[in-house]
């Protein structure tokens, strides 16, 4: 039941072309030329954003076959892995063993085992950005297993003290590619002693709007 309900979601979600706006908001903050991961990237809509802008994009999911036509692209690396099958993709002999990465992008996938070492392949001054269902999401479409849902708090929870949090929020969003609760997080790896006189870290345009 809960695969016929992921190729529904899933279908769904390939049919929205548009990067995520919360992406298009804060790309800005990624280094430039700096390579990104695009985690569980489905059709590669919030990577191909980011080859636009001039970005080599590592894609990841189960099922790459909505990313074939990029695959003469040099910019692109095309990876078909299952995120949840046991194989360990940031480990040695996985995939992405040893890699990092300027920013990291999830938009709309939760697999909570894979987050500390999503953090681990931040590059210094790296960006994630993050966003997906949260629980009061039950009340719109799917997802609704709380499994696939973040609870309050939680994404700044996993970052904690390791990134700066530039801008988080949590609710209902009616602005996003599919209306429902989600939670959206965008955070630098920059916490290190800085150039400032207080050690603050240094701080960034946030004011684009979504
Ligand atoms: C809702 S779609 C989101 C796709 C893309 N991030 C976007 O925003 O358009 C979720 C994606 O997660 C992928 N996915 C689900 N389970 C996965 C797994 N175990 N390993 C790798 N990818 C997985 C699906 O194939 C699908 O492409």
């Amino acid at each position: 039941m809960e695969n016929v309900e992921d190729d529904k979601t899933r279908h769904r979600h390939l049919r929205i072309t548009a990067p995520s706006p919360w992406l298009t908001r804060f790309a800005h903050l990624i280094a430039p030329s700096g390579r990104v991961l695009d985690l569980a990237a489905g059709g590669g809509r919030n990577g191909r954003h980011l080859l636009g802008l001039g970005h080599p994009v590592t894609f990841i999911d189960k099922d790459t076959s909505s990313l074939a036509d990029l695959s003469d692209d040099k910019a692109a690396e095309i990876y078909e892995v299952d995120l949840e099958g046991g194989e360990e993709v940031f480990s040695p002999g996985g995939v992405l063993a040893g890699r990092t990465f300027q920013a990291i992008v999830v938009i709309n996938y939760l697999h909570r085992p894979l987050m500390g070492a999503l953090l681990g392949a931040l590059a210094p001054g790296g960006v994630l950005i993050y966003e997906t269902f949260a629980r009061g999401n039950e009340a719109f479409v799917r997802p609704r297993n709380p499994d696939h849902l973040l609870k309050s708090g939680e994404l700044l929870d996993w970052v904690g003290s390791k990134l700066q949090v530039v801008a988080y929020e949590h609710g209902i969003i009616q602005a996003a590619d599919i209306e429902g609760v989600k939670q959206r997080l965008c955070a630098v790896r920059d916490l290190g002693p800085s150039t400032r006189d207080d050690n603050e870290p240094e701080v960034h345009p946030v004011s684009q709007s979504v």
